[in-house]
């Protein structure tokens, strides 16, 4: 092995450790987030232990929460949950069904 092959093998390597190490850290974040955004948006009506939602993967979580915020005839508490989510991001929406779906059933 070349001097130079040999520093770029090293490069790659540190590269893909920080890589690795970084992801971790937003996946910490966005369950921090998610969590905050869960007590303060949805504790109220589903509890701190929403049992129908507990574990359920993240992108049929994400669907259902779109399913309500597009819904056209909502009413009642869905109209309520439906106000609520017109107010979130897409991102905290997404950061929401990544809480939840750590939670253990
Ligand atoms: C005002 C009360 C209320 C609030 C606030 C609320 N929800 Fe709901 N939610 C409901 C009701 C009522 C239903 C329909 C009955 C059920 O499935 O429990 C529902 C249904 C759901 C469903 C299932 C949807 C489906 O039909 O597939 C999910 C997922 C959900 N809520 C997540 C959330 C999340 C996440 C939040 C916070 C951003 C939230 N809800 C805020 C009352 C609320």
């Amino acid at each position: 092995m070349t001097k130079y092959l040999r520093y770029g093998v090293l490069t790659l390597a540190a590269f893909l450790l920080v890589a690795g190490v970084h992801s971790a850290v937003a996946q910490d974040a966005a369950q921090k987030t998610g969590a905050e955004l869960y007590e303060k948006n949805c504790m109220s009506c589903h509890t701190p232990t929403p049992a129908k939602m507990m574990g359920k993967p993240v992108d049929g979580l994400v669907a259902s929460m779109e399913k309500v915020k597009n819904m056209s005839s909502a009413s009642g508490p869905l109209l309520k949950m439906q106000d609520t989510l017109k107010a979130l991001s897409p991102e905290q929406i997404k950061a929401i069904a990544t809480y939840v779906n750590q939670l253990k059933p």
